[in-house]
């Protein structure tokens, strides 16, 4: 007799994980919106060293990563809620928020994640389409709170479709929205939005809004995505501490804790980085619009192109891709992330790029 499974759990979607991490080194990897740079010798350094005390359990009050988070972005510790990836604490709002009769809000295509909230809490989930840029509609998802919503995501910028909106029209959001409702600003690739400023500015509309979480990671411009380190700028303390109380204790381990510490202390090379990733997607989008395609205005390190005849369907998608994987280049394809005749393609090396433009125009 086979086990017997609670009944929601069904209809729980998969997350769409990429494949190809066992096709050896010859692969340009341009589906997970990783950084193409290693972690930094000192951040290689102190993981190293904390490797060496994986005998005890780690720091559950993650004292040195809490403290060095509260001080460069001036957020009390106890406003800092921290992860296992920011998809940790993505899920443990989920949990802490959200049952039978509730509402959670965001738009579509979004990130992946997002569909997974609702089913595992009962919860219903609102779906709010793009406008016609592929951008978050704001003012469409604020008709859509209603007295049963407990949880509203913003994805900015967006993923899969790399486009921001202009923290202005977030305030305006803001105003909108009754201060009894967590909204979650998902800010996974705010260093690399120009339009958004600096990473601080959606930092001071914390002080304004209590109901606010600002949610980032260590996986992105870090270049931390292998070891799993999530953080959450919170308006108000009841939050980060309802995600604690829904998770496992010791949920980082010692050596994610140091390396992500150290790695905010060199802000330098995450700049140089961000300037590199920004110089190379210059160059990846001019490849792809010299092929006639369209392309999403990214504010991130991955781009958003419309196939032609983006009504074709799913199957002529998934050859273009099948073909650019034959060719060692490994991206995404829109029918996974909520949109068909699509790709999503992260911003690689400069070599990178080319042979996964070379390979598109040989696919198309
Ligand atoms: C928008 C967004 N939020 C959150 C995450 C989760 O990041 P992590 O769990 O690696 O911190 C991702 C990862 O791709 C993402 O794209």
């Amino acid at each position: 007799m086979a086990i017997e499974f609670a009944r929601h759990i069904q209809s729980i979607p998969s997350y769409p994980v990429a494949s190809g991490y066992d096709l050896g080194s010859d692969v340009a990897m341009l589906a997970s919106n990783e950084s193409p740079f290693g972690p930094l010798p000192e951040v290689i350094e102190a993981a190293r060293r904390a490797l060496s005390g994986a005998n005890r359990y780690p720091d559950p009050s993650y004292s040195t990563l809490r403290t060095g988070l509260s001080a460069r972005y001036d957020v009390p510790q106890n406003r800092i809620a921290l992860g296992h990836g920011s998809c940790d604490i993505l899920l443990a709002a989920g949990r802490a928020l959200l049952e039978p009769g509730a509402e959670v809000v965001y738009a579509w295509p979004s990130f992946s994640e997002y569909p997974h909230l609702a089913p595992a809490a009962g919860a219903h989930a609102i779906e709010v389409p793009l406008d016609g840029d592929d951008r978050h509609d704001l003012d469409a998802m604020a008709t859509e709170v209603t007295v049963a919503t407990r949880l509203v995501l913003i994805c900015n910028p967006n993923n899969p479709t790399s486009t921001a909106v202009p923290l202005e029209e977030v305030e305006a959001f803001l105003e909108k929205i009754p201060r009894h409702v967590c909204v979650v600003l998902d800010e996974a690739y705010c260093e690399f939005a120009l339009t958004l400023g600096d990473p601080f500015a959606s930092v001071e509309l914390l002080r304004r809004w209590p109901n606010l979480v600002i949610l980032r990671t260590f996986s992105k411009v870090y270049g931390l995505a292998g070891l799993r380190v999530g953080y959450a700028l919170c308006g108000s303390e009841e939050f980060r501490n309802a995600v604690e109380q829904v998770r496992q204790p010791f949920y980082l381990t010692s050596a994610a804790q140091v390396a992500a510490a150290e790695a905010l202390k060199h802000q330098d090379s995450v700049e140089d980085r961000v300037t590199r990733t920004i110089a190379a997607r210059l160059g990846l989008e001019d490849g792809i619009r010299g092929l006639g395609l369209w392309l999403a205005d990214s504010e991130a390190n991955f781009v958003w192109i419309r196939l032609p005849d983006s009504e074709a369907a799913a199957e002529s998608e998934a050859a273009i891709v099948a073909s650019l994987k034959d060719n060692g280049v490994l991206v995404r394809a829109g029918a996974s992330l909520g949109r068909i005749g699509c790709l999503r393609v992260t911003v690689g090396t400069p070599e990178e790029n080319a042979r996964f433009v070379q390979a598109l125009s040989q696919a198309l």
